[in-house]
């Protein structure tokens, strides 16, 4: 079989400016060490497990936290457990985004699987998850079951591609049948719905929504201090860390230094790094030219990763045709302060009821950067 494993090439000298996590950034060429997980160069890990998990770590996830972690036991199966520290406790108090976050990655490892002519066999919460917030217990296991079946699916193609949009999109219209082939339904059976408009009357009521999440979101001290806390500021941080909110950059460096872009003087309403995080995420807002979203008619823990499973084949799907997407999750969250644009934005989108899992915004805008990685290794628990 043609492997079409794909080269990425990442860094380089060429200094751009792009937005990352809500705000203008130049980006320059030292980021490679935390990018390094985006260049597959088709060496194998000598497990088929770990071949299959190092694109299924690429899944998209929120704050970037990539909360999973493995353990290979026995001869084919790979044990999936949360990272209890990593979850996100103030903008995510019952684990619902943590949990779409592994159903990206559930789907990202069985596609990989697939592509590899593996059939894989995923049991969820073998033993049970019924708490108000995840526990230690497996949210996963995965077997690898032979060659019997062979579905290589054309998304996989684009996994390593696949990006979140942090850049201002422009003006150019969403048209309706881009929009119905990202939305192209492969729900059936399924305990989700995917959802979309590009009606300006309506995109205008979610944007004002979306504004008012995020303000709230950053104006209310728990929620802010809680991405504050997860910002890694300049290459070396970024690198460090290669998770959470990355401000990455030659310029983001020098500011952090010079004590203009600290967690201090982001924390500081009405200083300039307080006002600048405010209003870029406002403008990433303002510039969306639709709106994409999943919806679950419960919120079990089942349907939150079938959410996750449907996202991140809607972001595939977006990237192969040039479509930006980004999540914009504040009005989706569940702490007290939110309450009310929450409740807005259900009786918008799921009218019957359930529940809005996904949300994000569409549009054309420039090339996006690969988010940082952990590398796999830092992802393995010894059986
Ligand atoms: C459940 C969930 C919620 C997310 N919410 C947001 C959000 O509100 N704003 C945002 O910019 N990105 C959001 N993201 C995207 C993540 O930040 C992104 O996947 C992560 O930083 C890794 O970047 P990548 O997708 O480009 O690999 C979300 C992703 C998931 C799965």
């Amino acid at each position: 079989m043609t492997s079409r494993r794909m080269v990425l090439k990442i860094g380089g000298a060429a200094a751009f400016v792009t937005i990352l996590g809500g705000g203008a950034y130049l980006h320059g060429g030292g980021l490679g060490k935390a990018r390094a997980p985006w260049s597959q160069d088709g060496t194998s890990f000598g497990d088929k497990r770990l071949d299959a998990l190092a694109f299924a770590i690429l899944a998209p996830n929120p704050h970037n936290r990539q909360p999973w972690m493995f353990t290979l036991s026995g001869a084919d199966k790979i044990i999936i457990t949360c990272d209890l520290e990593k979850r996100l406790p103030a903008t995510d108090p019952f684990d619902r985004q943590i949990t779409i976050g592994f159903g990206c990655l559930l789907e990202l490892l069985e596609m990989a699987a697939a592509h590899m002519g593996i059939a894989t066999k995923t049991v969820l919460f073998p033993e049970g998850q019924e708490g108000a917030h995840l526990d230690s217990r497996p949210i996963a296991e995965v077997s690898f079951v032979g060659a019997e079946k062979w579905v290589d699916d054309p998304l996989f193609d684009l996994v390593l591609q696949r990006r979140t949009s942090r850049n201002v999109f422009n003006d150019t219209p969403v048209p309706e049948d881009v929009l119905a082939a990202v939305l192209k339904a492969e729900t059936s059976g399924r305990a989700i719905n995917l959802g979309g408009t590009i009606e300006p009357r309506r995109v205008g009521e979610i944007k004002d929504l979306a504004r008012q999440g995020w303000q709230i979101e950053y104006e209310t001290q728990a929620t802010r201090r809680e991405s504050i806390r997860l910002m890694r500021i300049g290459n070396r941080a970024v690198n460090e860390n290669p998770d959470g909110i990355s401000l990455g950059g030659m310029a983001m460096g020098a500011m952090g230094a010079s004590g203009v872009l600290t967690p201090k003087a982001l924390d500081r309403p009405g200083s300039f790094a307080f006002k600048a995080s405010l209003n870029a995420y406002f403008r990433l807002i303002e510039s969306a030219r639709g709106f994409v979203f999943v919806t679950s008619k419960d919120n079990a823990r089942t349907s939150q990763i079938e959410a996750g499973r449907a996202w991140v084949r809607l972001n595939l799907r977006a990237q192969d045709l040039g479509l930006g997407v980004q999540p914009l999750s504040q009005i989706l969250q569940e702490f007290p302060q939110m309450a009310e644009p929450f409740e807005a934005v259900h009786t918008m989108l799921a009218p019957q009821g359930g529940i809005v899992q996904m949300l994000g915004r569409i549009g054309y805008g420039p090339k996006q950067d690969p988010s940082p990685r952990w590398p796999l290794s830092a992802k393995l628990y010894k059986a």
